[in-house]
Formats: structure tokens, sequence, C-alpha cells
């Protein structure tokens, strides 16, 4: 019998790197799931059972965690990782869209942790591995209410992590750095149609952007998804995974940069880092 591994957001970047990492492994049966099935043919092709999935729908999240339950008794692993970041100033970004990204950042991986939580239980194991950020560790200028999303993240984990170690679930938390996927295109249009451009964030936004975009494009700065399905893969894994993984050497700067600084020095070494992007 394969432990079933059940992941979310796999169309594109870490989700589908993940997923293809992972049906490499015979012990695993993978169900790589999308908004869009028809994104999934490769992965199908590799291996995995593809499945649509929106995750800010119920009927659709009960539908997949009910098929996995029928096909292999319960999700052994579920991989929460679908999300994205809606960017902008905290007065200007609307916050319709903000309750979208939480609807898919926070209550969709909510929502699947509960629906697959009473299987896990019955069976007496299983892992639960939240994608947050070291977003959830920091804060960037126009970035507030995507990392208060993140934010969200951590705090679920910790508790669902001693909540559910008595019924033997593990839990771990991933927190990529800058990851070269769809993610910083996605998060430049947001931040692009956030604002009107002569409003008075208009010169912040310009230098956010251009900051993203130069983080992103450096190599030294930023990594390919390849690296966050290793770990992913080594949490779904380990006897004893880890509470929580930052990934890229530069993420661990910058966390423990953070923790070291306080908030007035933070500030300080943003604004340097704003002046050479503008
Ligand atoms: N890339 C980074 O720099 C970075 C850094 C830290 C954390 N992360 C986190 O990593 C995770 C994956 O992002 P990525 O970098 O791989 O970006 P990505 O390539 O844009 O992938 C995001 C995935 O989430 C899916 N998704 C969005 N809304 C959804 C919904 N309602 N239901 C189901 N799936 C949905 C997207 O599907 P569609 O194709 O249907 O839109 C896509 O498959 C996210 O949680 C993100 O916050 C990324």
């Amino acid at each position: 019998m394969t432990t079933a591994v059940l992941i979310t957001g796999t169309s594109s970047g870490i989700g589908r790197a993940a997923a293809l990492s992972l049906v490499r492994n015979p012990e695993f049966t993978v169900y790589a799931t999308a908004r869009r099935p028809g994104t999934l043919t490769d992965l199908a092709e590799a291996g995995a059972r593809t499945l649509a999935l929106d995750v800010t729908d119920e009927t659709s999240r009960a539908k997949v965690v009910a098929t996995v339950e029928a096909e292999q008794g319960a999700v052994g692993v579920l991989i929460n990782n679908a999300g994205y970041g809606e960017y902008g100033t905290v007065e200007e970004t609307g916050l319709d869209g903000v309750r979208r990204q939480f609807e898919t950042n926070v209550f969709g991986l909510a929502r699947m942790t509960q629906l697959v939580l009473p299987g896990m239980r019955e069976a007496g194991h299983g892992r639960i591995i939240n994608v947050g950020s070291m977003g959830g560790r920091l804060v960037f200028p126009a970035g507030g209410y995507y990392h208060a999303s993140k934010y969200a993240v951590e705090a679920l984990t910790d508790a669902l992590r001693f909540e559910v170690a008595p019924f033997g679930i593990k839990v771990s938390l991933i927190e990529p750095g800058l990851i070269r996927t769809g993610f910083g295109d996605t998060a430049a249009h947001t931040l692009a149609g956030s604002a009107a451009p002569s409003g008075p964030y208009a010169q912040l936004n310009t230098t956010a952007e251009r900051q993203m975009a130069q983080s992103y494009s450096s190599k030294r700065l930023s990594a390919p998804a390849e690296a966050v399905a290793k770990v992913i893969e080594h949490a779904a894994t380990a006897t004893r995974p880890r509470a929580r993984y930052v990934v890229t050497p530069a993420a661990k700067v910058l966390v423990h940069t953070r923790r070291l600084l306080g908030a007035r020095a933070f500030d300080a070494y943003l604004r340097m880092q704003f002046r050479s992007a503008a």
C-alpha cells in the first residue's frame, strides 16, 4: 500500500516541481490538483493522478478529499501549496482582491486541512506541509496584505503542529525566499493594478516593482522551484521532519537579519534597498 500525497496548485511553479519530484518515489501515490486540470497532462504522463481543485470552492475541496479517501483510505500527506500575492500599499489596495487572496492563501489552506484531518486521525498518522514564505517572518513595503496572509499561515501552522502531534500527525512549514516561478509576474501585475499611476504612492510602487524585478532576475538572490521541491520531499519523508524550513541561502540571511535588527533598523535597511532600486 502506498501513501497518498495530495498537492494543491500544481499547474506551475513549486507545486508542479514538488509533484514531479514526489511521483518518482515509489512509496507515494501523488494526487496533483489544479483549477484547470488541462494544465496537468504532463504530470499525468509522469504517473500522477490528476484532479480539478479550486481551494476556494467547498464543493471542489470536499470532492477531491472524498475521491482520495475512497481510493486510498486516507490522505497520507497534504501539501498546501496553492497561493499568490496581492500586492499594493495598505491604503490603496482594493479589499475585494485582498479577501480573494485570503480565501486562497489562508482559508483554502485551513479548510483543506480540516477536511483531511479526520481521516488522518483515524489512520493514526499523516503529514501536513504548508507552503508559507520567508514573507511570514519579515515584511516588504507594498506587500503588506500578502505578508499578512503568510503571517496567518505561520500562526495556524504553529497551533496545528501542537494540536495534532498526539494523533501521530506531523506538520511542517516551508518558508521559501525568492523562487523563479509565475509568482513574481502575478505579484507585479497586482502591484501595477493596485493604484492610479498619479497617486500618492506612485513612486513607492514603481520602486517596489523595480526592486522585485531585479531581485527575481538575480541568480544569487533567487532559486528555481526544484530547490523548494527538494525540501518538501524531505518534509514528506524524514522520520523527524523539521517544524520550519527556510529555503534559499539569501532567505536565511534575510530572516536572520530581521531577527537581529529591530523594526526601526530594518526600516532603515529597507530604505537603503529602495533608494538603490530607485
Ligand atoms: N515564488 C516565490 O518567490 C514564493 C516565495 C515564497 C512563497 N511562495 C509560495 O509558494 C506557493 C506556490 O507559488 P509559486 O511560486 O509556485 O507560484 P505560481 O507558479 O504562480 O503557482 C501558484 C499556484 O497556485 C495556484 N492557485 C492559485 N489560486 C488557486 C486556487 N484558488 N485554487 C487552486 N490553486 C490555486 C495556481 O494555479 P492557477 O494556474 O490556476 O492560477 C498555481 O498552480 C504559494 O503559496 C506562494 O505564496 C512563493
